[in-house]
C-alpha cells in the first residue's frame, strides 16, 4: 500500500518536472537574443521544422480579416530568420539548379534601383506592390520630400525620378554596392502574381500600354491557342499559360524584351541564390514586413510604407481556382514545372488542389 503511494508522488514529480522543463524550453525559443547566441542547435533544426513556421504564419495570414500588425518584433525578425535560411538550402539544392539559379546579368542589374544616400537595394518584382517601394526610395533619396508630392507618371520615369538603376554604375561601383548595401525585394504566390499580371496586362491595363495587347496577346494567340475558332476576343489565361509552360517560351521572350518582367520568375528577375539579400518579403504578410524592412534598412523615422488597402495582400484560393479551373490539368503541370524554384524558394506551397 505504501509503496503504491510512493511510486504515484514519483510519478506526479516525474510530470511536474517535465512540465517546468517544457516551459523553460518554449521560452528560450520565443527570446529573441537568446535565439541570437544559440545559432547552432536551431539551424540544424530538420527541415520539416522550418517549413512548418512558414506554414503556420501562412495559416495564420489567411484566417486574419485585419491588417493591423499583430506579431511582435521578436516574431516578425524569426519568420525572416526562418525564410533567409530556407532560401539558402533550397539554392544548394543540385537538382532544383537549373530553377534556381542565375547569372548577375544586365537583365537583373536592370531591376535593382539604387539609394546611394541610404545604401539600399531593391529588386523590383512587378504584381507584388513595388510602386509604392520606389515612391519610398524616390522620396529618400531627395527628389520629392513626401510621396504624396510624387505624380504617378513620374514613378516609372527614371530620367525624372532621381532612382537609378544598378546597371547604370560601373562593374566596380556594382560590386562594391552589392556586397555592402541593404538588399531586399518582395515575392508573391507565383500562381496569383501570375494572374494579377495577366488582369492588369491583358485585360484590364490601366496604364496606357496598348502594346500587350496589340503586339503580345497576338503572337501568344497565334501560337498558344488550341480552339482554333475562338480567334475572336483577346488573350485567355489558358493561353497565356500555355506559353509560361513551354520550355521553349525563351525564344518568344526575346521577341518581347523587358515586357516579360511582369511574368518570368523571381529568380529570373533578383537572382536571389547570387545576390545576398537581407530581407525577402512576402506580399501575403506585408503588413509586417513593410515595416520590418524600413527598420532594417534604418530607415523607420525617415519615411513610413503607404497605407495597404484592408484584404488586397490576403492570399485569394477562389480567384486561383476560377483562373485555373479553364486550364488543363497538363498545362498546369507544365507552368509548375517552370515556377517550382519559386515556390520552394520562398517556402509557397505547392498548389495541389489545381493538380
Ligand atoms: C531537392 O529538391 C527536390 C525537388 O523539389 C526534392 O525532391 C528533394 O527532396 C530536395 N532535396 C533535399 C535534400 O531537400
Ligand atoms: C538543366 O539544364 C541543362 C541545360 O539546359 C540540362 O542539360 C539539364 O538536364 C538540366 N538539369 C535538370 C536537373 O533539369
Ligand atoms: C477572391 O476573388 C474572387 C474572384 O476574383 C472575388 O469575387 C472575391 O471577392 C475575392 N475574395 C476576397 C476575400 O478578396
Amino acid at each position: 500500500m505504501h509503496h503504491r503511494w510512493l511510486l504515484l508522488f514519483a510519478c506526479f514529480w516525474v510530470l511536474f518536472m517535465l512540465m517546468v522543463a517544457s516551459k523553460f524550453i518554449t521560452l528560450t525559443m520565443k527570446d529573441p537574443e537568446g535565439y541570437g547566441i544559440k545559432q547552432g542547435p536551431l539551424t540544424v533544426l530538420p527541415e520539416t521544422e522550418k517549413m512548418t513556421v512558414t506554414e503556420t504564419k501562412k495559416l495564420q495570414i489567411e484566417v486574419q480579416p485585419t491588417t493591423t500588425p499583430l506579431k511582435d518584433d521578436s516574431y516578425t525578425a524569426l519568420i525572416h530568420k526562418e525564410r533567409m535560411e530556407l532560401l539558402s538550402y533550397v539554392c544548394h539544392n543540385e537538382s532544383l539548379r537549373n530553377l534556381s539559379r542565375n547569372a548577375i546579368s544586365k537583365f537583373v542589374l536592370d531591376r535593382i534601383f539604387v539609394s546611394d544616400k541610404h545604401r539600399i537595394l531593391f529588386c523590383q518584382t512587378p504584381k507584388v506592390g513595388n510602386t509604392q517601394w520606389k515612391k519610398v526610395l524616390i522620396v529618400l533619396n531627395g527628389a520629392f520630400s513626401s510621396i504624396e508630392e510624387i505624380p504617378e507618371n513620374v514613378v516609372h520615369d527614371h530620367e525624372k525620378n532621381g532612382l537609378p538603376r544598378l546597371s547604370s554604375y560601373s562593374a566596380q561601383d556594382v560590386n562594391e554596392r552589392l556586397n555592402s548595401y541593404f538588399k531586399f525585394f518582395i515575392v508573391r504566390d507565383p500562381f496569383e502574381r501570375l494572374i494579377s499580371a495577366f488582369k492588369d496586362k491583358f485585360i484590364h491595363n490601366p496604364r496606357f500600354e496598348p502594346w500587350y495587347k496589340h503586339n503580345i496577346a497576338p503572337v501568344l494567340i497565334r501560337k498558344y491557342r488550341k480552339n482554333r475558332r475562338m480567334s475572336r476576343g483577346g488573350l485567355q489565361f489558358q493561353d497565356f499559360v500555355r506559353y509560361l509552360g513551354d520550355p521553349n517560351h525563351r525564344f518568344l521572350d526575346l521577341q518581347f524584351g523587358d515586357h516579360i518582367i511582369h511574368w518570368v520568375t523571381f529568380v529570373e528577375l533578383c537572382a536571389p541564390c547570387e545576390i545576398n539579400y537581407n530581407v525577402i518579403g512576402h506580399h501575403e504578410t506585408l503588413e509586417d514586413d513593410a515595416p520590418y524592412i524600413l527598420k532594417e534598412a534604418g530607415i523607420e523615422h525617415l519615411v513610413s510604407y503607404p497605407t495597404i488597402p484592408p484584404g488586397i495582400t490576403k492570399y485569394n484560393r477562389s480567384k486561383v481556382e476560377h483562373y485555373f479551373s479553364k486550364v488543363s490539368k497538363r498545362d498546369i503541370k507544365h507552368l509548375y514545372t517552370r515556377f517550382k524554384g519559386d515556390f520552394e524558394l520562398f517556402g509557397y506551397r505547392k498548389p495541389t488542389f489545381l493538380f
